[in-house]
């Protein structure tokens, strides 16, 4: 097939073009991303493939099928940047890597739980400038703490089994329990249960209606005081400014964000010599307390190696057999 590349960095034309040795695929990789402004780049390609901040609106996709393209196929997980009822009327099929690796996004929340807790982002910096200093840095075990798993998918029963492994009690909730979920020692309550008992509350469900704003200025008053909060899901899974709201009282310990509701102007470019216009983002960077990466849980050689991998052969699929075991319903 044909495909339009958008959003393409370096590690994706290194990763994708490496998995095409043993595929056809022609590839042209582009490296803005998808909007209206930019579809008209797509015409006469049979397929895209995007990542998650590019834009799948109804008027992109309809440029896109005005141009010949039939497939969109996401080299990511989640799909909530394409209007899936827009695409099934214009028949554009939509393909995604539903899992490739969540021992990636699991371990980064990990790191993100640790560095926050044991201060690693100040830790290191005081060190280098010679300041040995402990005040300011103390931590807490986390063997024997709560921590609330929200959504025990692929990524949340990795991220339960971790941390159970460090003695911690974990709390889930889901809307379909894993069949394995007791087996391994979690224990399923309804969420105001979780967020009442939580010392650690990790996101890894997906954003979808019901799911938007989850962590809001309500759910925050029933946390405990000095909670961690993860998310390394999506970023309007949290209402930022009732979060910094609730840093700014001391009512919440912690925050670790690998994600942030508008990181789609912010993330995965070099912005460090232009003036910051996001004032909610730089009042998070302002909290010693605060954590940020740039949306780089799922960035390990293993997983780029399985989503090019996978994205290819989706495409594979669809151009032999019209459909695709990966394919998303509208
Ligand atoms: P998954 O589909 O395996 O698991 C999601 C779980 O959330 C399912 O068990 C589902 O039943 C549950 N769920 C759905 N609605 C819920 C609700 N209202 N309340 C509680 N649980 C609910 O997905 P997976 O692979 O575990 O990924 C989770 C999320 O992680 C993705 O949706 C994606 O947004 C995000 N992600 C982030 C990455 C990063 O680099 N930061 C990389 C990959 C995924």
């Amino acid at each position: 097939m044909k495909v339009a590349i958008f959003s393409a960095k370096p590690y994706d034309r290194q990763f994708l073009t490496q998995a095409n040795e043993t595929q056809r695929h022609e590839l042209v990789f582009f490296e803005t991303r998808l909007n209206e402004t930019t579809a008209p780049l797509a015409s006469g390609f049979a397929a895209v493939c995007v990542f998650v901040n590019d834009q799948l609106d109804e008027p992109v996709l309809r440029a896109l099928a005005a141009g010949g393209t039939r497939a969109v196929a996401l080299r990511c997980a989640g799909f909530n940047n394409v209007d899936l009822a827009a695409a099934r009327t214009l028949e554009i099929d939509v393909v995604r890597v539903p899992a490739y690796s969540p021992h990636a996004v699991a371990e980064h929340t990990l790191a993100l739980m640790l560095t926050l807790n044991r201060q690693m982002h100040r830790a290191y910096n005081r060190v280098r400038e010679g300041n040995f200093a402990l005040d300011g840095l103390l931590g807490f075990d986390l063997h024997g703490r709560t921590v609330a798993v929200v959504g025990t998918g692929k990524i949340g029963f990795e991220v339960a089994k971790i941390m159970l492994g460090l003695g911690c009690k974990v709390l889930a909730h889901d809307l379909h329990p894993h069949p394995d979920g007791e087996r391994i020692g979690l224990r399923y309550a309804a969420i105001d249960e979780l967020l009442a008992n939580a010392d650690v509350v990790t996101l890894h469900c997906p954003l979808t209606p019901q799911t938007r704003h989850l962590i809001d200025a309500g759910a925050l008053r029933q946390m405990k005081p000095g909670v961690m909060i993860i998310n390394t899901s999506r970023g309007a899974l949290v209402d930022t400014a009732a979060v910094i709201e609730g840093l700014k009282s001391g009512h919440v310990g912690y925050l670790g964000l690998d994600v942030y509701e508008e990181e789609a102007d912010l993330f995965f470019e070099d912005q460090s010599n232009r003036v910051l216009q996001d004032d909610v983002f730089a009042r998070l960077l302002t909290f010693p307390n605060v954590v940020i990466t740039g949306h780089q849980a799922f960035f390990t050689r293993n997983a780029l190696e399985a989503i090019a991998q996978t994205t290819l052969s989706n495409l594979s699929e669809l151009a032999e057999h019209g459909r695709c075991v990966n394919q998303v319903q509208g």
